[in-house]
């Protein structure tokens, strides 16, 4: 028999658009975990806010995780470039390096961790 899955919301679907990005919370062991998810060309995808090159988060303002022509995640702190799909960097100092995914479902109208 299959363990119940913990899910946790992330956020509404129409909380962001197409392209777009915005931060989340979600509790690990109790903690509290920044998080973000992203939108492009209908494919969603969730990341820990959490850059690979010095552990910093990646945004600097509020929600923003991506690039001015929404087409790569960027970080604020050193500007490196991460696609989106699978959140390897493709640009900066950590050529190479992935962010962390994390595994989500979409279902009534808003996007949950499926831990
Ligand atoms: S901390 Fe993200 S590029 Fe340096």
């Amino acid at each position: 028999m299959n363990q119940p899955v913990d899910r946790q919301l992330l956020c509404r679907i129409e909380d962001l658009s197409d392209p777009g990005s915005r931060g989340v919370e979600f509790l690990r062991d109790g903690e509290r975990v920044s998080a973000f998810v992203v939108l492009r060309d209908g494919v969603w995808r969730a990341y820990e806010n959490r850059c690979p090159h010095t552990g910093a988060p990646l945004d600097w303002v509020e929600h923003q995780f991506l690039d001015a022509d929404g087409a790569l995640i960027q970080c604020a702190v050193h500007d490196a470039r991460f696609d989106i799909e699978e959140g390897v960097c493709l640009a900066g100092p950590c050529p190479g390096a992935r962010l962390t995914p994390l595994p989500i479902e979409l279902r009534d109208g808003a996007v949950w961790l499926a831990a």
